[in-house]
Formats: structure tokens, C-alpha cells, sequence
């Protein structure tokens, strides 16, 4: 356990109701001025303290994933917040690391990969189920607590699908984790986004001929596992840790899922592919609670319209592909055929609690030269989540002005408050290098939805050194919120040029951790409404 920045709020947040709605409306944050120091800086009235990081025992068998991005945390019991599984995604690894492999050594460093490097990665991605709880304000794991597990690379799992997928109902494996959601029944959902990296792509040419694409990786030199078996959206039992793969969510770098439970129980799942000039998408389900039956649909933003991936109803996808679920498995070309909107690789998405609008991550588009991105809100047609057509507008655009770069995660908290990370990458600001300059270490923003402050957007956290802040999540009773902090030191070109060293272990060696941030900000931005009342 290690504690961070602990500074202290300049007013405490204890005093008559009426004072404190004055306090309220007048609550001007201050925010950081963007920071380029090795370490996770927090804007007064916050601090913090690790969780769980690289490494870590969760079990008698069991370590800590790496690269954690995705958290989500449901607790045993609805009365209290302060005990229940976290769960958090591994999406992917450094070898230098990891697996003691520099690719920097290399011109073909595939050839060069050996099984034992091999099976530490894929142990190292995936996803953790860890026990936590909070005393005195401190949240610990629960060492040894019979839910804690890994779900790896190599844990088999089940498809929620009829027909087999390269002749298979069980895949090997989950990997490339980004960020996830949860289901109305409790359930978490991690999902597969760049999962070319480790076992390639089967690419088609004009004449429908596939070809496979090798990863980088070199992971199929070791296991002949088919690409087509990643690319989906998982859901974990939190109880037993079984996982099942949702076919009829489709096939892509999908980087979050987010539900929304209709009236008659019926679900909504947003889901986004987080590639250049790739789409959106929206599961609308036939009968409750199923994330099998129903219609996979993708966005035609230009004319507010979402276009179904039916291939019984869909004449142009019967001339190109077999049947649905070929559809479903090739869906990126589907949504082609069918007239999607090119985006600027959709990250994250979250629904307003207030509003109920829902709101898009565009990270950026190097091809179409947005280098900052943009949050995109979408209106759905009478507010209805299952209407068929709806308003698209940019809400906040990236950029010096509003003083952030490539949006990526985002969450609200429960005044409907939206917190963002931003995500400009390590070689992304190595090629491109001055768009980004003035924005320094990524970060974590909010955007007050009340107040003095409201819209404007106000930095609260500066990462680490080559660090991505991810996967904000807050605790039910909204007093915490669990944040990842991903991939400090990845630009180190060796062990003896680490260009961080956070979290300042004895070994010097950087380490992805999960953090909890807790403090008057947090209690003063959730109490934020009040002065509605
Ligand atoms: Fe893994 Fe799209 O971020
Ligand atoms: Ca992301
Ligand atoms: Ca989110
Ligand atoms: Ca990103």
C-alpha cells in the first residue's frame, strides 16, 4: 500500500445546509496547469492510495494482470458500498517487462519469441476478479478470498451463439481488454479491442479471398488459435468467474459496451470500434435480459439513422456474406455496405444519468487529421433508447481551447457530473510530437454540470510519465473513485533508461496500478445537484 499526493482541500466540507448551498454555487475548482512530473499529481481536495498493482498475490495461485484499464466494482450487498469484486481488464503487455523480450532488439522480433515469453503474456492479460473492501477510508483486497481469480488468455470459455465459429463453441481465452460495463443483472462485460495484435486478422481482398495478417506478437507461432475467436464482447460471472462470448454484438475493436435496461427489461448495449474511420454500433434486444436475441445496428450519424445488420432483411449483405453469422463476424465490412459513418475511433461511451444523452468519446483520426478528438452526444429520437433515429452534435471539441487532447474514457458521477481521461499515445506523440506539446502528461478532467464552473472542462489529475489514466469508476455511494492508472514507463527504450518509475517500489521498475481516489472535491462535485433543489 502506498499513499500518494495527500493535499488538503482548502475549506473542509462540514458546515449548516444552507452555507453549504451557498458554498455550492460559488465552488470554483481550481484545477492543475498541465504537468510533464513523473508521478500521479492530484488537484487539491483529492488524494489517494494504490489498490492493487502488477504483480500483486490476489491468491494462492494467482498474481495481478498487467496493464489494467477497465474497473468496475459491484458490491455483495446494495446496503452497503463499502464491500464487493472489483473487476478490472488487462489489455495488454510490455515485454520488457513482462516477458524480459525488447523489441527494440530486433528487426523481426516475432521470429525471435520463445514459449516460456509467450505464456507469461498470456498470463499476464485478461482480466482480475479481486475482493475488496474499505476501513477508515482505506480500500484494501481481500488476500485469498474465494472469489479472487484470473481470467487469462488461456481460461476457455463459451460462445452465446448457436453455430459454431471455426468449428468451435469454446474459445481459448480473452485478450486485448479494454474497457467493459455492466450488465442490469450484474454481470461484468469486458471487451476485445485490438485483438490483431496477438493472433493477426483473416483479411478478404475484392474477390472475397481471405489471407491471414500475422500479429506482431508472434503469439500463433505457439497456439493455432483463429482471430475470428476475438474481437467480442465478454461477460464474467463475478461469482464463479465464467465467461461467455456475445456473438450478436459483433465482431470488432470494440472498446466499452454499455447497457441500458428498457422498461420491459429489454436491453440496450452502445459499443464502439475504436479504429481509424470505424463505427458505432447499438444492440437493441428482442426479449429481456438477452444479449443473443435481437438486432445488431450501426450508426449513420450524417442522417441521424441507425442501419440494421440483418442479413435476412439486408439484400446488399445476402450478395456478400453466407448468413448472420457471418455478418456478425465480419460486421466492420457489414457497416460498410450499408452506409456507416466513418468516425474518429469511438472510445468510450456512457449514458447521462440526467439527460439520458448519450455521450462518445472520438479519441482522434490521424488519416482525417483531427489530432484532439471530440466528445460527440447523441440525442435518441423522443428520448427513447430502442428509437431508430436520433441527433448527433459535438458537445466538446479537443484542442488548446478547451485545454484537453484525445478523449477516451468517460464516467458520471451521481450529480451527472462527467469525468474524462485523456489518452494522447507514447508513439502517437512521438511521430506526431507538437500537436500535443502543450498538454503534457495525460490526465483526468472534470466538467461540472452545475455552477460557476459548469462546462468548463478542469484538470484534477496528471499522470505518471508515458501513463494513461483509465477506467474510472465510482463506488455506488459515489465517495470513491477507482481509476487505473495504465502503462507507466512504456516509451523506456531499456532497463537502464526508464523514463518512469512510478509507483516507486524498492525495484525501481514502473507498475500499473489500480488507485482510489477519495476527498471534498469528489464529496462537493456529488452534492453538486443541491443547488438545483
Ligand atoms: Fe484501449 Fe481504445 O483504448
Ligand atoms: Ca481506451
Ligand atoms: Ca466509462
Ligand atoms: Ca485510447
Amino acid at each position: 500500500m502506498s499513499c500518494g499526493n495527500t493535499a488538503n482541500p482548502t475549506t473542509s466540507f462540514n458546515s449548516t445546509s444552507e452555507e453549504r448551498l451557498i458554498e455550492l454555487k460559488n465552488l470554483v475548482l481550481k484545477g492543475l496547469l498541465p504537468s510533464d512530473k513523473d508521478d500521479l499529481v492530484l488537484a487539491n481536495g483529492l488524494n489517494y492510495h494504490t489498490v492493487i498493482k502488477w504483480g500483486d498475490k490476489i491468491s494462492d495461485t494467482d498474481t495481478f494482470g498487467f496493464n489494467n484499464d477497465f474497473n468496475c466494482f459491484i458490491p455483495f450487498d446494495d446496503d452497503n458500498p463499502k464491500d464487493g469484486l472489483l473487476w478490472v481488464n488487462h489489455e495488454y503487455i510490455n515485454p520488457l517487462f513482462v516477458s524480459d523480450f525488447n523489441y527494440r532488439d530486433y528487426e523481426n522480433p516475432s521470429e525471435y519469441r520463445t514459449i516460456a515469453q509467450v505464456d507469461k503474456e498470456m498470463y499476464n492479460v485478461g482480466g482480475s476478479i479481486v475482493r475488496i473492501n474499505e476501513e477508515n477510508g482505506q480500500w484494501k483486497i481481500v488476500e485469498n478470498d474465494p472469489h479472487n481469480r484470473r481470467i487469462t488468455a488461456k481460461t476457455p470459455m463459451q460462445i452465446n451463439w448457436d453455430t459454431p465459429i471455426k468449428g468451435k463453441t469454446i474459445f481459448i481465452g480473452t485478450h486485448s481488454n479494454c474497457s467493459g460495463g455492466i450488465t442490469p443483472w450484474k454481470t461484468f462485460l469486458t471487451c476485445e479491442e485490438n485483438y490483431d495484435s496477438y493472433f493477426g486478422e483473416t483479411e478478404y481482398d475484392e474477390e472475397n479471398v481471405a489471407r491471414h495478417r500475422p500479429s506482431k506478437s508472434g503469439w500463433e507461432s505457439f497456439y493455432d488459435y483463429p482471430p475470428e475467436h476475438y474481437g467480442w464482447v465478454v461477460e464474467v460471472n463475478p461469482k464463479d468467474g465464467k465467461a461467455q462470448k456475445h456473438i450478436a454484438l459483433g465482431r470488432f475493436a470494440h472498446e466499452c459496451c454499455t447497457l441500458y435496461e428498457l422498461a420491459d427489461k429489454r436491453v440496450v448495449a452502445y459499443t464502439g470500434d475504436d479504429h481509424n474511420s470505424e463505427h458505432l454500433y447499438k444492440f437493441i434486444s428482442s426479449k429481456p435480459s438477452s444479449l443473443k436475441e435481437g438486432t445488431l445496428y450501426v450508426a449513420d450519424t450524417v442522417n441521424g439513422k441507425w442501419l440494421a445488420l440483418d442479413w435476412v432483411n439486408q439484400p446488399i449483405l445476402k450478395e456478400k456474406f453466407k448468413d448472420q453469422t457471418e455478418v456478425l463476424i465480419r460486421a466492420r465490412e457489414a457497416a460498410k455496405l450499408l452506409g456507416a459513418t466513418p468516425l474518429n475511433r469511438p472510445e468510450d461511451i456512457e449514458i447521462d444519468p440526467i439527460t439520458g444523452n448519450i455521450f462518445v468519446s472520438l479519441t482522434n483520426n490521424y488519416i482525417t487529421k483531427d489530432f484532439h478528438g471530440f466528445i460527440l452526444k447523441i440525442e435518441e429520437k423522443n428520448g427513447a433508447f430502442d428509437a431508430l433515429t436520433f441527433k448527433a452534435e459535438t458537445y466538446k471539441a479537443g484542442g488548446e481551447e478547451n485545454g484537453f487532447s484525445c478523449p477516451d474514457n468517460l464516467a458520471f458521477d451521481l450529480s451527472g457530473n462527467l469525468w474524462m481521461t485523456s489518452d494522447m499515445s507514447g508513439s502517437a506523440m512521438n511521430k506526431e510530437g507538437k500537436p500535443y506539446m502543450p498538454f503534457k502528461n495525460n490526465s483526468l478532467f472534470v466538467i461540472p454540470r452545475l455552477g460557476k464552473d459548469a462546462g468548463k472542462v478542469i484538470r484534477v489529475a496528471s499522470a505518471p510519465k508515458d501513463a494513461e489514466l483509465t477506467g474510472p469508476w465510482f463506488s455506488p455511494d459515489g465517495k470513491t473513485l477507482f481509476l487505473s492508472v495504465q502503462h507507466p514507463g512504456e516509451q523506456s527504450k531499456d532497463l537502464e533508461n526508464l523514463t518512469s518509475k512510478w509507483p516507486f517500489d524498492e525495484d525501481n521498475i514502473p507498475k500499473p496500478a489500480v488507485v482510489a481516489i477519495t476527498g471534498d472535491l469528489i464529496e462537493k462535485m456529488n452534492k453538486l445537484n443541491q443547488i438545483e433543489v
